[in-house]
C-alpha cells in the first residue's frame, strides 16, 4: 500500500489495528457478559476505531455517539456538549470509545458527565494511549496501544480535519504541519 505522502512514517498498521480489535472485542464481551452495554463513541475520532472494534463484540451491544469540545476553565476542564446522545444511558453500562487519550482531560469529564446523565457503569477503551501526555489522573481500561509523545494522524485522528480516513497510524511529516 501507497503511504501517504504526509506521512514520515507508519505508527500502527492497518492489520496490527484489526488483528487487536479481534483481542479487545473478545476481552469487552467477556467483561459484559450477560448484559448490553452502549458503545459511546466521541465524534469524530473514534470513528473508525469504534466500527472496527464493535464488528469484533460477539455479543449485543448498542450504539450512541456524541461530540463535545472540552476546553480549561479557571480550575477545572469544563466541556461543551455539541451534540448529545440520542438515547437514555440511565442504569446503563457505558462503553466510552476514544482514538486517543493525551492529556486525559476529554475522558475524565465525560466519564463523569455519562455519570451524572444516570450510568452506571463507564468504561473506556481507546485505540492509543500517550501516557507522556497526561495531565490529569486518567486511565482506560482498555487500550490498543501505547505510542510515544510524537503528532500522529490517521484511522480517525486529524490534522486540521484532513487524514481520518487513512487505514494506518501515522506519524505526520514536519513540512505537512
Ligand atoms: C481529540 C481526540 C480525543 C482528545 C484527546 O479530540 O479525539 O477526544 O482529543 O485529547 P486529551 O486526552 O488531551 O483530552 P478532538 O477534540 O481533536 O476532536 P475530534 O475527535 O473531532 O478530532
Amino acid at each position: 500500500m501507497e503511504l501517504h505522502p504526509d506521512v514520515e512514517r507508519v505508527l500502527v498498521s492497518d492489520e496490527q489495528i484489526a488483528n487487536r480489535c479481534k483481542e479487545l472485542g473478545k476481552e469487552i464481551s467477556e467483561y459484559y457478559k450477560g448484559e448490553v452495554p452502549i458503545a459511546v463513541g466521541l465524534l469524530k475520532g473514534s470513528v473508525p476505531f469504534l466500527a472496527q472494534l464493535v464488528k469484533n463484540v460477539p455479543g449485543d451491544i448498542e450504539m450512541d455517539f456524541m461530540d463535545v469540545s472540552s476546553y480549561s476553565g479557571t480550575e477545572s476542564t469544563e466541556v461543551k456538549i455539541i451534540k448529545d446522545l440520542e438515547g437514555s444511558i440511565r442504569d446503563r453500562s457505558i462503553l466510552l470509545v476514544e482514538d486517543i487519550i493525551d492529556t486525559g482531560k476529554t475522558i475524565k469529564v465525560v466519564k463523569e458527565l455519562l455519570y451524572s446523565k444516570g450510568a452506571k457503569d463507564v468504561k473506556i477503551v481507546a485505540l492509543l494511549d500517550k501516557p507522556e501526555g497526561r495531565k490529569v489522573d486518567v486511565d482506560a481500561d482498555w487500550v490498543g496501544f501505547v505510542i510515544p509523545d510524537e503528532f500522529v494522524i490517521g484511522y480517525g485522528l486529524d490534522y486540521n480535519q484532513r487524514y481520518r480516513n487513512l487505514p494506518y497510524v501515522g506519524v505526520i511529516k514536519k513540512s505537512a504541519i
